[in-house]
């Protein structure tokens, strides 16, 4: 009975656990280092073929002094809130796959469904910032 009872609770803590946050390095590589390159600093090979500038997303901190804006990075990527300025050479990528949603606190006490896939991406340009 001990087994049934330890068992069940294995079985119960799977369902309820929260997804799994997704590599953001390797979704990077498959999904933005064909125009963004493979370090990110610009310059892959599908925007030069493109002719336009995928820009360099390393110095997206530097850029707003010295804080990540990782709103606006999700938003980009996202498709949302673009500028009408923006290029349409940069796909949305929320009407893909990008996985599940979480919810982010996104300011004290407001709470964001966010996909994991964006998350992910997220934090992997927050860890390529350079100074
Ligand atoms: C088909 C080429 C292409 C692909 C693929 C692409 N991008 Fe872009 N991206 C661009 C272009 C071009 C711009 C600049 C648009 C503009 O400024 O008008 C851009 C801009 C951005 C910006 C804004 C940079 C800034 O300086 O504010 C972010 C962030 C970004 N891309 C992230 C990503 C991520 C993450 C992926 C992969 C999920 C991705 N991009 C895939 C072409 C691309």
């Amino acid at each position: 009975m001990k087994h049934i009872t330890s068992l069940f609770l294995v079985l119960t803590a799977a369902c309820v656990a929260e997804p799994e946050i997704p590599n953001g390095k390797a979704a990077f590589a498959q999904d933005c280092a064909s125009c963004h390159g493979a370090d990110a600093k610009g310059a892959g090979p599908v925007a030069q073929s493109l002719g336009v500038l995928a820009p360099d997303l390393t110095h997206l901190s530097a850029q707003n002094g010295g804080v990540f804006p990782r709103e606006q990075v999700m938003a980009i990527i996202d498709g949302l809130n673009r500028d009408p300025h923006f290029s349409t050479a940069m796909p949305e990528f929320g009407a893909g796959d990008l996985g599940e949603a979480v919810i982010v606190e996104t300011a004290p006490g407001v709470g964001t469904p966010t996909p994991v896939g964006l998350i992910a991406l997220a934090d992997y340009l927050e860890s390529i910032q350079s100074p």
